[in-house]
C-alpha cells in the first residue's frame, strides 16, 4: 500500500478567496497546498474590471505569509454591459487569465451577473479571438426548474448553443454535479471544454444534506445531486480524463449566515481540500491518476507552465480544524471540520526554477 506520494504542487482552479477579515483568516488554507488558484471575482461589488482585479490582486499579496509562494490568477465578473475591449485588455495585460459567467441569480453574489447570453455576444466573440476562457456556472435560473435539474437544463438550453455559436471559445463547466455533465464533458471532441470538480460532490450525495436534520454546511450551489451522480463524478475525475480537473470552489461564510433560517450558500473546504481529494482517488485505486487531475491537467488547459515544486503527502490521518475564527468575530466551519481524513501534508518543496 502506497505510503507516501510525492507530486508537483498542484493548482486549484476555482477558489473564492474573499476580501478584508475574512480573506485573512482563509487565504493560508489555500496557499499552504497550492502554488496558483483561480479567483473569483464574485465580491461586493464584484470584480468587473482590469483596475479592479489588479488591486484586488495586490490586497491578496499583501496578505500572504511571508514564506508562501503562491500566484493569484484573476477572473472578470461578466456583467450584460462589460465591454469587450475590457477583458481583452485585461487579459493581454496578463491581470485577467479567464472570465467567470454567473447566470443573473444562479449564486451567491451573482445579482449582477450575465441575464442572457445574447447580450455578451461580443465579449465571447473577443474572447474566442484571444483565447480567453470563459468559466461557466452552469445552472438555470427559471425559477420553474427544479433545483437539483438546473444543471442538465443549462446543458441543454443555454451551454450547448453558446458552443455551437462559439465554437472556438474554451470553456470550463466550473463544480459539475450530474452525471449529465460528465458524460457532456466526456462527448465533446473540439477540444476547448473542460470541467472542474469539487471535493463535497465526490464525497457526498444530496442525503449528507439531510442526514438527521438539515445540513447547512454541506449547502452549496450547485446542491449536491443524487448518488447516481456522485459516482459518475468519481468516475470522471478519477479516469485519467485531461478534461477534468481540481477546482475547490471552496466558498467560506461563517456559521451565522449558513446556521440560519435562509442560509447560504458555499462550502469552506480549503483546509482539507488535497486530503479530501487525495481520499477520493485512494478509495478509487487511481493514486497513479492524481497528479494529473491536481497538478497537470488543469495547467494545460489553461495554457500555463507546470509547477516546478513539488510536496509530500503521508498516508497518516490529519485532522481539519473544527472552527477557523475571525479577530472580529464570529467563526467559519470548514468542510469535514472537526474529523480526520486519511493523508497529511507534509512538505512543500520550494519552486527549483
Ligand atoms: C459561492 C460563494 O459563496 O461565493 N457559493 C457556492 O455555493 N458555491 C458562489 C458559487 O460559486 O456559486
Ligand atoms: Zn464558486
Amino acid at each position: 500500500m502506497t505510503q507516501t506520494l510525492s507530486l508537483r504542487r498542484p493548482d486549484d482552479w476555482h477558489v473564492h478567496l474573499r476580501d478584508g477579515e475574512t480573506m485573512n483568516a482563509v487565504l493560508r488554507y489555500t496557499t499552504r497546498q497550492f502554488a496558483r488558484a483561480i479567483v473569483m471575482p464574485n465580491l461586493k461589488p464584484p470584480v468587473t474590471t482590469a483596475a479592479l482585479a489588479r488591486a484586488y490582486r495586490e490586497r491578496i499579496i499583501a496578505a500572504l505569509e511571508p514564506d508562501a509562494q503562491f500566484t493569484p490568477l484573476m477572473t472578470a465578473y461578466l456583467c450584460d454591459k462589460t465591454p469587450a475591449d475590457e477583458l481583452r485588455r485585461g487579459f493581454e495585460e496578463g491581470v485577467f487569465t479567464a472570465v467567470k459567467l454567473y447566470p443573473a441569480g444562479a449564486t451567491t453574489h451573482s445579482e449582477f451577473g450575465v441575464t442572457s447570453t445574447a447580450k455578451v455576444g461580443k465579449a465571447l466573440e473577443a474572447m474566442q479571438a484571444i483565447g480567453m476562457p470563459l468559466l461557466i456556472h452552469g445552472e438555470s435560473t427559471d425559477p420553474t426548474v427544479d433545483v437539483f435539474d438546473r444543471e442538465a437544463v443549462f446543458i441543454e438550453t443555454v451551454l450547448q448553443p453558446l458552443l455551437m455559436e462559439f465554437p472556438a471559445l474554451k470553456v470550463v463547466m466550473e463544480h459539475i454535479t450530474t452525471e449529465e455533465a460528465a458524460d457532456f464533458v466526456s462527448a465533446d471532441t473540439s477540444g476547448r471544454l473542460a470541467a472542474t470538480v469539487t471535493p463535497q460532490h465526490l464525497i457526498f450525495s444530496r442525503n449528507a444534506l439531510f442526514t438527521g436534520g438539515i445540513r447547512p454546511h454541506h449547502y452549496c450551489l450547485p446542491v449536491l445531486k443524487r448518488e447516481r451522480h456522485r459516482l459518475a463524478l468519481r468516475r470522471a475525475a478519477t479516469s485519467g480524463d485531461p478534461r477534468f480537473f481540481l477546482g475547490t470552489d471552496s466558498a467560506p461564510h461563517q456559521r451565522v449566515l449558513k446556521e440560519s433560517s435562509c442560509g447560504c450558500a458555499g462550502i469552506f473546504n480549503a483546509p482539507g481540500a488535497l486530503q479530501s481529494y487525495l481520499m477520493v482517488f485512494d478509495e478509487e485505486g487511481a493514486l497513479d491518476r492524481f497528479e494529473a487531475f491536481a497538478s497537470v491537467n488543469g495547467a494545460r488547459f489553461y495554457g500555463l507552465r507546470l509547477n516546478e515544486g513539488r510536496i509530500t503527502l503521508q498516508r497518516h490521518p490529519s485532522e481539519v480544524p473544527e472552527d477557523i475564527f475571525l479577530p472580529g468575530g464570529g467563526a467559519i466551519h470548514p468542510f469535514l471540520g472537526g474529523t480526520f481524513l486519511p493523508w497529511t501534508l507534509v512538505e512543500q518543496g520550494a519552486e527549483s526554477s
